[in-house]
């Protein structure tokens, strides 16, 4: 690195420069909301579900107030018994096996490969009597391989949860993440890709009595038409004010996506020859990349990533202890070779829409610095 390149400061996202992007829009939401005393289950709650439902590709889209809910929820309408397994991949962030076990379920780990996404061709060797279920994870923007578990749950007659909360907008040949399975599950989360300014979730479905069901059990279990308790439910809707700002960014997401494969683009053509890295490019006919997070592998481990942070350039290393070895969670660790040796590696460089291009340019030169160059 030059004089002239070193010392800045950037960020892994920066919800205060993206609200500066869209600031008369989310305003104006927040002010006709505020007016109107419009807090519950009102009518952004409406629109945004209609709008992410067409987004994805499904019927029907259910706002909750996590993807944790979403999760917990889509698991929970399909569990018949606690014996019941669930298959859910080893790398992953924890709330997808928690939303298993708190729905009453069995987690059944399996690891991941290279694409850090469930492999499937050890799905098989998972499976039991007991297995009821199997819920593949998109991370980082970059899906499973839908139409293999599509085609083993077919086989063994098992359902489909996505957690497809770190991949809204990727798609495989064409159809969206979270169209897939029975449910598809969002996270909110505000440093999402599409995120709020708060915790928020949804659900989206073709499944018409799950839709219904869902919409009951976030609301305490009432039929809002009716007043009737159908079932002990929760309180986990999603906020109506929430709602109105996801929706104003859900329009923008098209041209975010785009700014995302721009920048993934340019760190592919300045950091692809450093023989130590391994960068999340996968290049597989019909997956679309959307870059939720740009997640590569440092040889170095750890190194790579204090060496980031000490140039000011803030990483992340999700996760570096894979969940199943918190010994407070109660799973078997029947070892992960690809997720133990992943967790060691991975380094989340910067990458969001308000990313500038001196940002990148200067993330660039301290990865590069790393290896002398
Ligand atoms: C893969 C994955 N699953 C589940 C969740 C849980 O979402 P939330 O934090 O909105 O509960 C997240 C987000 O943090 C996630 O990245």
């Amino acid at each position: 690195m030059t004089e002239k390149t070193a010392v800045k400061k950037v960020k892994f996202v920066s919800p205060r420069r993206l609200y500066g992007m869209l600031k008369p829009e989310l305003d104006a939401a927040y002010f006709s909301v505020m007016e109107r005393g419009a807090l519950i289950n009102q009518r952004e709650l409406r629109d945004f579900e209609a709008n992410l439902a067409k987004f994805v590709g499904t019927k029907y889209a259910v706002g909750v107030n996590s993807g944790y809910d979403a999760l917990m929820l889509s698991v929970k309408y399909r569990v018949k018994s606690p014996a019941d397994e669930v298959i859910v991949p080893a790398h992953t962030f924890v709330a997808s096996c928690s939303a298993v076990v708190n729905a009453g379920a069995k987690p059944v780990l399996v690891d991941v490969g290279a694409d850090f996404n469930i492999d499937c061709s050890k799905i098989k060797a998972a499976i039991t009597p007991r297995t009821r279920g199997i819920m593949p994870v998109h991370l980082s923007g970059w899906m499973a391989d839908m139409p293999r578990v599509m085609e083993i749950a077919e086989k063994h007659d098992l359902w489909v949860v996505e957690d497809a909360c770190q991949s809204l907008g990727s798609s495989i040949d064409g159809r969206g993440a979270g169209g897939w399975g029975d449910a598809g599950c969002w996270s909110f989360y505000p440093f999402k890709i599409l995120g709020g300014y708060g915790d928020g979730g949804g659900i989206t479905t073709d499944d018409e009595e799950f839709a219904a069901w869902a919409r009951r059990l976030r609301y305490n279990g009432e039929d809002r038409e009716t007043g009737e308790y159908h079932a002990h439910g929760y309180t986990c809707l999603l906020d109506n004010i929430q709602a109105a700002w996801l929706d104003i960014k859900l329009r923008h997401l098209p041209g975010w996506i785009a700014r995302r494969k721009a920048i993934a683009a340019r760190y592919k053509a300045a950091l692809g020859e450093l023989p130590n890295l391994t960068l999340p490019h996968y290049d597989r006919p019909g997956f679309d990349h959307v870059y939720q997070n740009y997640t590569l592998r440092a040889r170095e481990g750890e190194k790579f990533s204090a060496w980031m942070r000490e140039h000011g350039v803030e990483v992340l290393t999700q996760f570096r202890k894979p969940y199943y070895k918190h010994a407070g969670l109660g799973l078997k660790d029947t070892g992960f070779p690809e997720t133990e040796a992943l967790s060691r590696e991975v380094c989340s460089l910067p990458m969001c829409a308000e990313l500038t291009d001196e940002e990148v340019e200067y993330i660039i030169a301290t990865a590069r610095a790393f290896y002398g160059k």
